[in-house]
């Protein structure tokens, strides 16, 4: 039965995290602030507020965070504990340039990701890092207007050859930016821009994937042994009836998903990108040069997250009936939620493996998948979140046979979370997906001690039977 195969040789479990929503310390040894810094606390039914400066008054969950900056080593030890062989995480641009402007990098930073990375290395993770993780320094949002500007190009790469530099030896696998195609759900998380029209979001994105591109070009022409890949927020559809009308709109919804793995695989954009742009009135403001960046800077492998699918429908009645709070898509009526009204989808993740292999035929990485819950922690300081176990359960069940049966080539699987940490959303802690439990609340208030959860050793033996257990 499959369901007792292990997964092949080598590959990587593990967990993931972003730097603003796990590292605290949002102002020590030279950390300049970043864009997640200015945002408060929201809820399901109130968005986060991102102020315009930072106010005395106000709490901001990030500056804390779960204090991985003065906790890492007892963290990566739990990680080491429960088997990890890989750890995803980001570095914080404004830990290494405080504004994004300084000709030269702050060694204070340097020095903590060669401490995280030494200690990962000591236990045999490997890590996986994100270059750019839903911030960016604040100074470039208030002076540039984030990625609206084609300044942040250059300085990016001044940022990501800075890193590469000095981390090629210690990191092999790299993604440039989180879920970069989520800069059409939220100019704010990913582009630094707090309200952007159709036209400066592509215009941004463009900027994005020009940084990209050149990153990857200088991590291949200098560090061979680097492979760079793209992350993807993993958006996927389904047509919500058989009506062809729904299967149309449900290409059409892919295809602004998708927009941006064409372009960052295949290294150009396609006819699809230039008939978008055309039906949108939209122009992109290239420069001579662009066609050949983005040709010399295609990325090696594909990451993505995976939480949900949604539903494509032609008709606005049944998309009035939405899934989640920003993406534009149906209720699927098959699939059940979580308290954050995300469908639960554990064979999706197949289909999503499938779609992605086949479109690019580039190696994929899960990195992101998991439930966020509340969890109750009881009096003996156990927390029992069978549902959690079961979420991951069917989900990596789904993984094997893409993998097992299907031939997927699947470098890594890492769960959303290691330790509880900051929703990114919402800013609340009470939405946990880690298997580590950190004693804090909505309020900043809590020990910061951590306790591990019934699905911490339900993982462990996962990883340590290389997913024959489950
Ligand atoms: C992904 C992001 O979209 O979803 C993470 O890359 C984020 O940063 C995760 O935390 C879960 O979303 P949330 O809002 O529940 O934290």
């Amino acid at each position: 039965r499959l369901i007792d195969l292990k997964m092949p040789k080598g590959f990587l479990w593990g967990g993931a995290t972003a730097a603003n929503q796990c590292e605290g310390g949002w102002n020590e040894d030279g950390k300049g602030p970043s864009t997640a810094d200015i945002a408060t606390v929201g809820s399901i039914d109130k968005a986060r507020v991102y102020t315009s400066k930072i106010e005395d008054d106000l709490y901001y969950p990030n500056h804390e965070a779960v204090d991985f900056f003065h906790r890492y080593k007892e963290d990566i030890a739990l990680m080491a504990e429960m088997g990890y062989k890989c750890y995803r995480m980001s570095i914080a641009w404004t830990r290494i340039f405080p504004t994004g402007l300084e000709e030269s990098p702050n060694e204070a930073g340097l020095q903590f990701y060669d401490n995280v990375f030494d200690e990962l290395i000591k236990y045999g993770i490997e890590p996986i890092v994100t270059m750019c993780h839903y911030e960016m320094p604040l100074y470039l949002m208030d002076n540039y207007n984030g990625w609206k500007s084609r300044k942040l190009v250059n300085l990016f790469e001044k940022y990501a050859k800075t890193i590469l530099d000095r981390y090629n030896s210690k990191v092999k696998y790299w993604l440039t930016f989180n879920e970069i195609n989520s800069a059409i759900l939220s100019s704010i998380f990913s582009l630094g821009i707090r309200e952007a029209s159709m036209q400066e979001t592509y215009q941004a994105s463009h900027h994005q994937f020009l940084a990209s591109a050149k990153a990857v070009k200088y991590a291949h022409d200098n560090y061979p042994r680097v492979k760079v890949g793209m992350m993807y927020g993993g958006i996927f559809s389904y047509p919500h009836t058989c009506n062809p009308e729904d299967v149309m709109a449900c290409e059409k919804d892919m295809d602004r998903y998708l927009y941006f793995p064409n372009t960052m695989c295949r290294g150009y954009y396609d006819r699809k990108a230039k008939s978008f742009w055309k039906n949108n009135g939209i122009k992109i403001d290239m420069n001579e040069e662009d066609e050949q960046i983005l040709l010399d800077g295609k990325v090696d492998f594909i990451a993505f997250s995976y939480y949900m699918t949604m539903c494509s429908s032609a008709s606005i009645e049944v998309k009035m009936n939405l899934v989640g709070s920003s993406i534009d898509g149906a209720e699927n009526p098959y699939l059940s939620k979580t308290d954050w009204d995300l469908s639960i989808d554990p064979l999706g993740l197949r289909y999503a493996l499938n779609i992605l292999y086949d479109r690019y035929q580039l190696p994929l990485m899960i990195v992101e998948n998991g439930l966020g819950a509340i969890d109750e922690i009881d009096n003996n300081m156990e927390i029992h979140d069978l549902y959690r176990i079961d979420y991951l359960k069917k989900h990596i069940i789904e993984m094997k046979k893409a993998v097992l049966q299907d031939g997927i080539p699947l470098l890594a699987y890492t769960t959303w979370g290691t330790t509880d940490i900051i929703a990114a959303g919402t800013g609340e802690m009470k939405k946990r997906y880690g298997q580590i439990y950190v004693d804090r609340d909505d309020e900043g208030n809590g020990t910061l001690n951590r306790y591990k959860k019934d699905s911490f050793y339900w993982y462990k033996r996962v990883i340590e039977s290389n997913g024959e257990f489950l």
